[in-house]
């Protein structure tokens, strides 16, 4: 048996293997106050093996919606609801950390209560949104003020200081893809010439505030950001100004004592763009940061393995194999067939899709 399976020091957690739950919105808040439900409870009760669990992303503000159905933590409701799942995973001997999400360019009006998205600049991330007709395309935000800035960054404050209140054992915040994190740090979506823009420095300094207020709340090791550096759609294509930016964030974040950071594979061809020398982003990036790396994105247990024995990452995600084996550690200690996911339940059906699927027996 090889290091995956293995316990690890985690910041300020001892986890009881390298095997991480990643974050996966499964749309089952169904109720208009997007208070997680009992279904949920049993969700990632079911799943408490995983040497930590990241919940699906959730949302920071009633403004940062941008996907039906996902829940959120900026109501005392929902912070009640939170406690019962994180009671349930500690129950089973589990640690669990939530992820924090502001949807920024891509949030949906329908969804925020007719109120028009926002982000640095008026610039449309082009991406899918889920709505409630389904999956539509994003549309123009507006411009954030200064003070716009500010009210959101200590939305994110608050939003990790009701995750300590519900139970979680830390938060990560999600800065990967195309939310409100990445439309700071790239010159196509960010076209500020304040503090918050037009250099590196400038396009970083957001989400180095957020990090920091978050750190200051919740103290040392009990925080972690998932980035995707290597990220291709809509508005975000590969500019080699990305690759030094991702360089200066991490250098910043090394000062601020992290749980982690948590690096997504790419998930296109990027060769033959500027973006060929993160092709993968886990060799590039690991001499620049000094803490825990998560690996994730099309992970098995020989590749997460290799991540591990190699040095190249501290942990590694499982996505999509945790929705259809909720003994997915188990099975990957007793050499078991994983059962495969059924994509037509990843954001609908209840409790099918959700909680039935089966340890292997
Ligand atoms: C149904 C589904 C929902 C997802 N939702 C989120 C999310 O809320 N936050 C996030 O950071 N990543 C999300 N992801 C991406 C996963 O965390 C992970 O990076 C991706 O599935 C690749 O890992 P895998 O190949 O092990 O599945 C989601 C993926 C899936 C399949």
């Amino acid at each position: 048996m090889g290091k995956l399976l293995e316990p690890v020091r985690f910041g300020e957690l001892d986890l009881k293997n390298k095997v991480v739950m990643a974050p996966m919105t499964r749309a089952r808040a169904t109720n208009p106050d997007l208070v997680p439900t009992e279904l949920m409870v049993e969700y990632y009760g079911q799943r408490a093996g995983a040497g930590l669990i990241i919940t699906e992303g959730t949302w920071i503000s009633r403004e940062a919606l941008g996907f039906m159905h996902a829940p959120g933590i900026f109501t005392e409701e929902q912070i009640e609801g939170w406690k019962k799942v994180t009671k349930k995973v500690h129950q089973y001997g589990g640690k669990i950390f939530l992820q924090i999400i502001h949807a920024g360019g891509a949030a949906m009006p329908e969804m925020t209560g007719g109120v028009q998205p926002i982000a640095p600049s008026a610039v449309n991330v082009n991406f899918q949104a889920f709505s409630p007709a389904g999956f539509k395309p994003t549309i123009v935000p507006k411009e954030m003020t200064l003070n716009e800035i500010k009210i959101v960054i200590s939305e994110y404050i608050s939003a990790a200081t009701n995750a300590k209140i519900a139970g979680f054992d830390g938060v990560e915040i999600h800065g990967a893809m195309v939310y409100l994190i990445p439309e700071f740090l790239n010159p196509n979506t960010n076209l500020r010439t304040d503090k918050y823009g037009g250099n590196i420095e400038n396009r970083c300094r957001f989400v180095l505030e957020v990090m920091k207020g978050i750190t200051d709340v919740l103290g040392p090791g009990r925080a972690g950001i998932k980035l995707s550096p290597a990220f291709v759609a809509g508005a975000f294509w590969p500019l080699s100004e990305m690759v030094a930016t991702y360089e200066y964030l991490l250098t910043e974040l090394n000062q601020m004592s992290l749980s982690h950071i948590h690096l997504i594979s790419a998930t296109s061809d990027i060769s033959n763009t500027p973006f060929e020398v993160i092709k993968d982003p886990l060799s590039y990036f690991r001499p620049i940061f000094r803490g825990n790396i998560i690996a994730g994105g099309g992970y098995d247990q020989a590749t997460g393995e290799q991540a591990i024995e190699s040095g190249m990452a501290n942990l590694v995600a499982y996505g999509k194999a945790f929705i259809a084996n909720p003994d997915l550690v188990e099975r990957l200690r007793n050499n078991k067939p994983l059962a495969v996911p059924d994509p037509a339940t990843f954001y609908q059906g209840g409790a099918n899709g959700l909680t039935t699927y089966p340890v292997y027996s």
